[in-house]
C-alpha cells in the first residue's frame, strides 16, 4: 500500500475522559456526579461496574504521562470532572481537585505533551441534577462559572479547550433514550437540555475570548453518517430524519446559526415541546470557534419504522459488514465523507479528530503481548481515510485515538476495551498493545502505510 505522509506539524494524540479513567471517586473532596448515581442503579451498567476505581489515573497519572511520552504522543485530551473541582456544582471550590489537574498539566508540559482539556464530558455534579440538570434554565450560567474557574486556574498553561463532548449523547442518550446518565426518557426534556448546553457553550466561548488568554477553544461533536438501508424513498427519508436527529440538530446551530426546520416541524407535529430559541442565544452558540472537534466511529444504516415515535426510523445494518465487538460496522469511507461534509457543507476551517477508535476483545497472551491486529487494521483504515479527506481539502490538523488505555466504557462497563494500552483492572498493570506500538511508529514516521 502506498505510504501516506502527513503535514509536518500534524498533532497525534490520545484521549480519555475523567469518569472513565480517574477513579478516586470518593477521595479528596470530590462530589458525586450523575454517573455515580446512574451506576448505582442495578441494570444500568453491564456487570454492575462503576467508575469508582477505573484506571486509577488520579493516582497513576505520572506513570501514564511517562507511557504517553514513551509512545511519542504529542497531545493528550482529557476532561475535567466538574464535581471534583466544584463538589456541589457551584459555590465552594475544592482546591485538592484543582491541584490534581494542575499537576497533570505540569507533568504533561514537562514531558512535551500538549494538554487538550474538555470541560464537560458527561459527569454533571449530582447536586445540579437535583436542581433539574441541564433542563434547568440556570444551567448555562452555572456552566459559565465553572468554565471561568478552569480558565482562571489552567489558562495559559492549557492552550486548547473543548467546551462540550458529544452534546448529542449527553442530551439525547441521557435524557431521552435513557442509555446514559441521568437515564431519563423524555424527549422534550432532552431537547431543552441540548439547548441549554449550547447556551452554556456560547457563554464559555465568549468568556474565554474576553479573558484574553492565549490559545484556542472549540467543541466536540459526534457526527456519523446515517445511510438508507435500501433504495426505497421511505428509507431515504428515514435516513434524512436520522441525520437530522443525530447530526444536523447539533451541527447546524453551532456552524450555521440555525436549527434544521424540517426536524423542528417534525418534532412539533409529534407533540414534542421545543424551547423558545432566543435570537441572542442563537448568535451566542454560533459565534466563531477556533476548531471543530469531530468524534467519528462508524456510520449506521437506517430503515423506515413508522411505529417509532417521534422519528419513524430504526437502525439496521446490512449483515455482511465487518464489525467491532460492539457490532459497530467498520465504515471508514464514511469518515472521509463526514470530514468533507464539515469542510464543504459547513465551511469549517479547522478540524481536530478528537476521537476515533474501536473496541475488540483483547487478551494478554502467554507471551505477555496483546496482539490486537484488528484494532491496527481499524486505525490504519481510518487514518488513511482521514488522509484521503485531507487530500481533497479537509483542514484536519490533529487526530486523537480513543483511547489511550482501556477504561470504563459507560453503560458497557469494563467489558468494552478501546485502549491502545491494555489495563488489567485487578492489578492496574498497563501493557502497550500491538496497536500502541503501531501508533507510536506511525507518529515517529508521521506517515501511515
Ligand atoms: C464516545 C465517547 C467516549 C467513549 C467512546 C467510545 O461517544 O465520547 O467517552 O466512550 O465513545
Amino acid at each position: 500500500m502506498e505510504r501516506l505522509v502527513f503535514p509536518e506539524h500534524f498533532i497525534w494524540g490520545s484521549a480519555t475522559a475523567a469518569y472513565q479513567v480517574e477513579g478516586a471517586a470518593h477521595e479528596d473532596g470530590r462530589g458525586a456526579s450523575i454517573w455515580d448515581r446512574y451506576c448505582a442503579i442495578p441494570g444500568n451498567v453491564q456487570g454492575g461496574d462503576t467508575g469508582d476505581v477505573a484506571c486509577d489515573h488520579y493516582h497513576r497519572f505520572r506513570e501514564d504521562v511517562a507511557l504517553m511520552k514513551e509512545l511519542g504522543l504529542r497531545a493528550y485530551r482529557f476532561s475535567i470532572s466538574w464535581p471534583r473541582v466544584l463538589p456541589q456544582g457551584r459555590g465552594e471550590v475544592n482546591e485538592k481537585g484543582l491541584a490534581f489537574y494542575s499537576d497533570l498539566v505540569d507533568a504533561l508540559l514537562e514531558a512535551g505533551i500538549e494538554p487538550y482539556v474538555t470541560l464537560y464530558h458527561w459527569d454533571l455534579p449530582q447536586a445540579l441534577q437535583d436542581e433539574g440538570g441541564w433542563a434547568n434554565p440556570q444551567m448555562p450560567s452555572y456552566f459559565l462559572r465553572y468554565a471561568r474557574l478552569i480558565f482562571d486556574r489552567l489558562g495559559g498553561r492549557v492552550r486548547h479547550f473543548i467546551t462540550l463532548n458529544e452534546p448529542y449523547c449527553a442530551a439525547f442518550l441521557g435524557n431521552y433514550e435513557g442509555r446514559m446518565a441521568p437515564g431519563l426518557h423524555d424527549f422534550s426534556t432532552a431537547v431543552r437540555c441540548a439547548y441549554h448546553m449550547y447556551v452554556g457553550h456560547g457563554l464559555a466561548v465568549r468568556a474565554f475570548r474576553e479573558s484574553g488568554l492565549p490559545g484556542e477553544i472549540g467543541i466536540t461533536l459526534n457526527l456519523m453518517g446515517r445511510l438508507p438501508l435500501t433504495d426505497s424513498p421511505a428509507d431515504a427519508q428515514a435516513a434524512r430524519r436520522a441525520d437530522g436527529y443525530l447530526n444536523r440538530w447539533f451541527a447546524d446551530p453551532i456552524l450555521k446559526g440555525s436549527y434544521p426546520q424540517d426536524m423542528a416541524e417534525l418534532y412539533r407535529a409529534q407533540g414534542v415541546v421545543l424551547p423558545e430559541v432566543e435570537p441572542e442565544a442563537l448568535r451566542l452558540m454560533s459565534q466563531p470557534l477556533d476548531f471543530i472537534g469531530l468524534n467519528y466511529y462508524n456510520d449506521f444504516y437506517v430503515r423506515s419504522e413508522p411505529s417509532r415515535w417521534p422519528l419513524g426510523f430504526a437502525i439496521e445494518n446490512p449483515k455482511n459488514l465487518p464489525v467491532t465487538d460492539r457490532d459497530w460496522p467498520i465504515t471508514e469511507a464514511g469518515f472521509t465523507d463526514m470530514l468533507l461534509r464539515l469542510t464543504r457543507e459547513y465551511g469549517v476551517k479547522k478540524i481536530l479528530v478528537t476521537e476515533n477508535g474501536a473496541s475488540f476483545h483483547d487478551v494478554v497472551g502467554l507471551d505477555g503481548q496483546v496482539a490486537d491486529g484488528a484494532r491496527c487494521d481499524y486505525l490504519r483504515r481510518h487514518i488513511r481515510a482521514m488522509h484521503a479527506a485531507m487530500a481533497q481539502g479537509a483542514p484536519v490538523e490533529g487526530y486523537f485515538v480513543w483511547s489511550l488505555m482501556d477504561n470504563f466504557e459507560w453503560a458497557c462497563g469494563y467489558g468494552s476495551r478501546f485502549g491502545v494500552v491494555h489495563v488489567d483492572y485487578a492489578t492496574q498493570k498497563r501493557t502497550v498493545k500491538q496497536s500502541g506500538r503501531w501508533y507510536a511508529e506511525l507518529i515517529a514516521r508521521n506517515a501511515v502505510d
